[in-house]
């Protein structure tokens, strides 16, 4: 029959393309090795800006081991189907990418692509790297170019049988991929392009802010709308920010710059490292990703209500109240940890219980007068205990926040091994009800459990400076 026929040779036809399409997504041509360029050949004032430029990428958290040499790789970087090492990126020529000319470094930071043509896994966040002007990539290739060189071999990938084969990154590409420069919207300022532009590329702020799909991509329409990191809650840091003081441009420049601000306290965990690095860029970089994400908030572009705004939160009491200013002001020393809820809430022994952990270990500094770094955030200003899951608290709470080397830094002690199971639930069940007027949390139990296990593994770091303390970092004085 016709249709017989027609399939017969439809079929292999569809194979053949099905297998050339293939063939020419997964193979790349390869950039011939050169000699490593000489440090000296490369303009001082160039280099200065690929620092700060890779400082914004934080390339140096995921090709550094903890306390190894800055940029040698090795890192393992989780991913949902197994582990990829992060590549030596310093230029040594056996082992780095001392012999990949510019045209091959700018090809892997926009296509994921190796100087063979391999593809790269997407672990390696090149689908924001993608918006990175030419200028910026040989800025951070002169950078890197002047670093010490070290040889070093990172382990091979664990990833099953057909993910660790390059080729099948090929067709993550077709599906999740675009590739392509920055494109400022003609509609908004110089200072929002550029912020959107460090943002949402270099900044990579949505590798972490957004939600992933089953095949670890990003889900496109749900946009900094909350994501994990290194197993912490990345908040939402759109319209859907929990803050219960919305963040302002001035608030957020803030934060960014310095890693705390006095209405929504320190940036911790994987945070603290971005806000570390952030501190390197200049004062006009970081305010205009800060007017690029407040914009994202729907935040007003008026001045920081800040102050006003703040009294209004903490001296609300505890029931069913948030920011409404017209709050009459109550005395806070009420708020002493005591259950001064409703009586369905004295009335339960779990929360009786949470009043009184929170009295003693948490209000001393959560409601003394040390302001913010060094002093505890009120509760009522906190994010964690506004969040749509007690994530970020448990982790803080059971290994509080490490003091930093060798600076002042904030510094919570760990209440892991004096705190049971049923004793952290009972304290954020408390902290919940008395501080905010959100719904109770579900599956806390789960949840303390897997993280205090380790089922659920985190990372824990100083709050507000790099943990991983690189053996060359001042490399550029002995290239
Ligand atoms: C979130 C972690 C992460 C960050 C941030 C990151 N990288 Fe990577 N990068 C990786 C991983 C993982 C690989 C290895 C991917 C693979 O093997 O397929 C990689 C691979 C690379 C490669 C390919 C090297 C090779 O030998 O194949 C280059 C070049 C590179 N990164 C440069 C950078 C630069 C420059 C920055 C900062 C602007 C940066 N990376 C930031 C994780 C990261
Ligand atoms: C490596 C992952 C990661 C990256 C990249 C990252 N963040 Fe975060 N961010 C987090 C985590 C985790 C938290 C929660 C930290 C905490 O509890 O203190 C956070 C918290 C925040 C907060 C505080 C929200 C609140 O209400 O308390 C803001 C604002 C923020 N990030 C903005 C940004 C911006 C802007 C960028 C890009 C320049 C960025 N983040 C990049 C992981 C990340
Ligand atoms: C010795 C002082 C101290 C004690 C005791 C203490 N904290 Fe903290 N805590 C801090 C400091 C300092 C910070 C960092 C500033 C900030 O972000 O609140 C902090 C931060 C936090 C945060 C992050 C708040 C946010 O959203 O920014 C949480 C959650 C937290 N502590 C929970 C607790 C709990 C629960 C207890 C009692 C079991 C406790 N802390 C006891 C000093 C302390």
């Amino acid at each position: 029959m016709a249709l017989g026929r027609t399939l017969g040779i439809l079929v292999p036809a569809l194979i053949v393309v099905g297998a050339a399409g293939a063939y020419a997504l997964t193979w790349r041509s390869s950039f011939d090795p050169v000699p490593r360029p000489d440090p000296a050949s490369f303009d001082a004032d160039l280099v200065a800006r690929g620092t700060q430029l890779a400082a914004v990428g934080n390339c140096i958290a995921c090709h550094t081991v903890p306390g190894g040499d800055a940029f040698a790789g090795g890192l393992a970087v989780p991913t949902p189907f197994g582990t990829v090492y992060s590549t030596n990126i310093t230029p040594d020529e056996k082992t780095g990418i001392g012999t990949w000319s510019l045209a091959a470094f700018r090809r892997s930071l926009h296509d994921g692509l190796d100087r063979d043509g391999h593809h790269l896994y997407p672990a390696f966040p090149y689908d924001q790297f993608t918006l990175l002007s030419d200028n910026d990539v040989e800025a951070l290739y002169a950078y890197l170019m002047t670093r010490r060189a070290v040889e070093n071999q990172p382990p091979p990938n664990e990833l099953p049988f057909p993910l660790n084969i390059r080729a099948t990154v090929a067709g993550w590409k077709l599906l999740f991929f675009d590739s392509g420069r920055f494109a400022p919207d003609p509609g908004k300022s110089d200072q929002w392009n550029r912020g959107a532009y460090l943002a949402e590329g270099l900044g990579h702020c949505g590798g972490c802010h957004t939600p992933r799909n089953a095949l670890g991509a990003r889900e496109k329409d749900e946009a900094w709308n909350g994501g994990m990191a290194e197993g912490w809650t990345a908040y939402p840091i759109n319209e859907n920010s929990p803050a219960p003081i919305p963040w302002s441009a001035d608030a957020l420049a803030f934060y960014l710059r310095n890693g705390w601000h006095q209405d929504h306290g320190v940036s911790r965990g994987p945070m603290a490292e971005v806000t570390g690095n952030l501190g390197r860029l200049s004062d006009e970089g970081v305010e205009a990703i800060a007017v690029y994400t407040a914009s994202r908030m729907g935040a007003p572009e008026v001045p920081d209500a800040g102050p006003a705004l703040a009294a209004s939160v903490i001296e609300a009491p505890g029931e069913g109240q948030t920011s409404d200013t017209q709050t009459q002001p109550e005395d806070t020393d009420e708020a002493q940890g005591q259950a001064s809820g409703t009586q369905a809430q004295s009335e339960d022994a779990g929360f009786a219980r949470g009043a009184e952990i929170y009295a003693a270990a948490c209000a001393s500094c959560h409601e003394g007068d040390r302001p913010q770094p060094y002093g505890g955030l009120d509760f009522h200003l906190s994010t964690a205990v506004n969040a749509s899951n007690p994530q970020n608290i448990v982790i803080v709470t059971f290994w509080g926040l490490p003091p930093a080397d060798g600076m002042a830094s904030a510094v919570m002690p760990g209440f892991e091994g004096v705190l049971s199971d049923l004793d952290t639930i009972n304290l954020l069940t408390y902290l919940r009800r008395e501080f905010t007027d959100k719904p109770d949390w579900e599956g806390v139990g789960e949840l303390v459990t897997a993280t205090r296990t380790g089922e659920h593994p985190v990372s824990v770091r100083p709050a507000d400076m790099i943990e991983r303390a690189p053996r060359n970092l001042g490399a550029k004085e002995e290239p």
